[in-house]
């Protein structure tokens, strides 16, 4: 009901801006690293693993696809990624020695219960789930779990479960990382640190809202959208685009930047906007002459640059100023504002925010 909502428009926007608090609660007063956030056992098991399957849908799908840059590039174990419905009825060649993750926001999505099934079936025994429901099918059927709080989720479009995700499986890649020995003691600490700075980080870029909404204003009239990322914030662009189909009906899409020449840039024009995501990393100059491919053909920029990169605003070039760089993490932070745009956009459109159209909150049928 309207109390509920306080002084939200929409759950979405109330769930939002509940971030801080979500990854705080799913931080809980961690006080060191260890395999065992994840269950009994777990020690054992991921030092027999070599190698991680994530299995999940929609959002959570790209959760786990951020997720494999942070186990790759921190603990050094190979990850593959697959969509639950896809891998279900793959022919794969299955590894005893796989570490199973399915990720997922309700726990009872039908597809992702059946792909860990079927991983099991394949003679895979080593599971663990990331999950929002203590009391799911998916916690009952994993071995080892990691329960995210974000609280009940009842925008349909997902959000604080998304950046919980994260946060758990931030925490995975720090706990597999010690187990295999590959990150220093002070390393693992600085990271711990950081994830334990995030609420207050989630909430500085919270208050970008108001340049966000000046952004939708503009994105309401359009039909199209193209989003660009590169590296471990190539998935975030997916969930972006992801976010602003899911509630605003405009089409987007999410390239990573560097494939614009073998394809999207036959779309762009100047009816087409281009949202960036440009944290600064070694990619930075890379995604900088990206844009500069964009800009040529007359489309908008729209960038979400870090603090310290020296994109300027200029003609068809818009940006928003991230208050910080936050290194590893910074696929978290940068979540926020695609979140906001895509919340916004919506807002003009007139559109049901917190239920739309064709879509459901939890898929438990095939
Ligand atoms: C539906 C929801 C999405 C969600 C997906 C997977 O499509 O609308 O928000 O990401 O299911 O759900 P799960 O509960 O498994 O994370």
């Amino acid at each position: 009901g309207a109390a509920e909502l306080g002084p939200y428009r929409h759950y979405m926007q109330k769930e939002i801006f509940e971030q801080p608090r979500a990854v705080a609660d799913t931080l809980q007063d961690i006080e060191s690293i260890t395999p065992e956030l994840f269950g009994d056992g777990a020690y054992r098991v991921f030092k027999e693993i070599d190698n991680v399957l994530i299995l999940a849908c929609g959002t959570s799908y790209y959760a786990g696809l951020t997720a494999r840059y942070w186990i790759e590039s921190l603990a050094k174990v190979p990850v593959n990624v697959e969509i639950a419905s896809e891998y279900r009825y793959r022919d794969t060649v299955p590894s005893p020695t796989t570490l199973v993750v399915t990720i997922s926001q309700s726990g009872e999505t039908a597809d992702t219960l059946a792909a860990l099934k079927h991983a099991r079936s394949l003679g895979m025994e080593h599971t663990l789930t990331i999950c929002n429901v203590a009391t799911s099918a998916m916690v009952r059927e994993c071995k080892l779990s990691y329960i995210t709080r974000a609280g009940v989720e009842i925008g349909v479009a997902s959000t604080k479960a998304f950046t919980t995700q994260l946060t758990a499986l931030f925490l995975l890649t720090l706990a597999l990382a010690q187990t295999k020995g590959v990150l220093s003691p002070a390393r693992e600490e600085e990271m711990l640190k950081s994830l334990r700075h995030l609420p207050v980080a989630i909430a500085a870029v919270l208050a970008l809202e108001p340049q966000i909404m000046a952004w939708a204003d503009r994105f309401a009239s359009k039909e199209n959208a193209l989003f660009l990322g590169r590296g471990m914030h190539y998935p975030i662009a997916l969930e972006g685009a992801l976010k602003l189909k899911e509630i605003s009906y405009i089409h987007a899409e999410a390239y990573p930047a560097g494939e614009l020449k073998h394809g999207p840039l036959a779309l762009v024009t100047d009816a087409m906007p281009v949202v960036t995501i440009a944290p600064r990393d070694e990619l930075l100059e890379k995604l900088k002459s990206n844009m500069q491919e964009v800009h040529a053909r007359g489309g908008e920029l729209y960038v979400f640059a870090d603090a310290d990169t020296k994109i300027m605003n200029s003609d068809g070039i818009h940006v928003i100023r991230m208050p910080e760089n936050y290194g590893k993490l910074s696929p978290i932070l940068h979540t926020i504002p695609l979140q906001l745009l895509a919340y916004h956009t919506a807002c003009a459109r007139g559109t049901d925010v917190d239920k739309p159209r064709n879509l459901a909150k939890s898929v438990t049928v095939e």
